[in-house]
């Protein structure tokens, strides 16, 4: 079984979000088709905004979708920093997506291992499994400057997790605790989707394009054991631009 990489390159972030969110949405009606349901996991971060309103005018049967979160910010869903805020006002209301279809982690917890806990339970009780451990059909990321991926940052042991599929992370650089998808969740992934723009982020989409894989940024170790990693970047974030 091998990862397989494609990469899809836009002129711009609005070419991208045109773009891509017709590649999401063939993802998901295809899995619809194949099984009946689809499980998709959303980026945070405000790279992925564009795209999800695109997303949101297209046909997809979102009564057959189940809607995850990769990872949240340790606040309320109201709060200007949730990743489910963006997603609901860029894409779940504006796409009516049914709400019982919608788990979002509970960010707001004091208890950030309760949190991560539950979500797992959540995770493992609508996802199918492949193996012992659930696959998405779709996981979206989003990629840091420091090379981060969900809320798996450089230097935490998060990154060395084989157990667990959901682990609260405290970022040392954002001196916040996060809760995300382990890499043992994210690689039992069909297919993962990394949405990236902008020249910043070059130094680091380089890496995780690099066949050599010789990076340890968090990024370039996604690996699905039997899967595609499919990188939607756009011209800057190449160093193209
Ligand atoms: C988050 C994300 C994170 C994000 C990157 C990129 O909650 O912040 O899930 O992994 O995708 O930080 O963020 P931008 O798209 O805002 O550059």
């Amino acid at each position: 079984m091998k990862t397989k990489t494609e990469l899809m390159i836009y002129r711009d972030p609005t070419e991208l979000a045109e773009r891509g969110s017709v590649v999401v949405k063939d993802v998901l009606t295809n899995a619809i088709a194949a099984r009946g349901r689809a499980a998709i996991a959303l980026a945070g971060g405000s790279t992925p905004a564009g795209l999800y309103e695109r997303l949101a005018a297209l046909s997809v049967d979102w009564s057959r979708v189940d809607v995850f979160f990769g990872d949240e910010r340790a606040v309320p869903p109201d709060h200007p920093d949730s990743n489910y805020r963006m997603a609901r006002e860029r894409l779940l209301d504006r796409a009516k997506v049914p709400p019982q279809n919608v788990h979002r982690m509970r960010g707001e917890d004091a208890d950030h291992e309760r949190a991560a806990r539950d979500y797992e339970q959540e995770v493992m009780s609508v996802v199918p499994r492949a193996g012992d451990v659930p696959r998405f059909d779709v996981i979206l990321l989003g990629i840091g400057e420091d090379g981060h991926t969900a809320s798996l940052f450089p230097g935490t042991k998060a990154l060395d997790e084989r157990v667990r599929l959901v682990v609260p992370v405290w970022s040392e650089s954002k001196q916040t605790w996060r809760l995300s998808f382990t890499f043992r969740l994210i690689d039992a992934a069909a297919r993962v989707m990394f949405i990236v723009a902008g020249a910043a982020k070059a130094p680091v989409v380089c890496q995780v394009v690099s066949p050599e894989k010789r990076s340890f940024l968090p990024a370039a170790r996604v690996a699905p054991v039997d899967g595609t990693v499919t990188i939607l970047a756009d011209k800057a974030a190449l160093g193209m631009a």
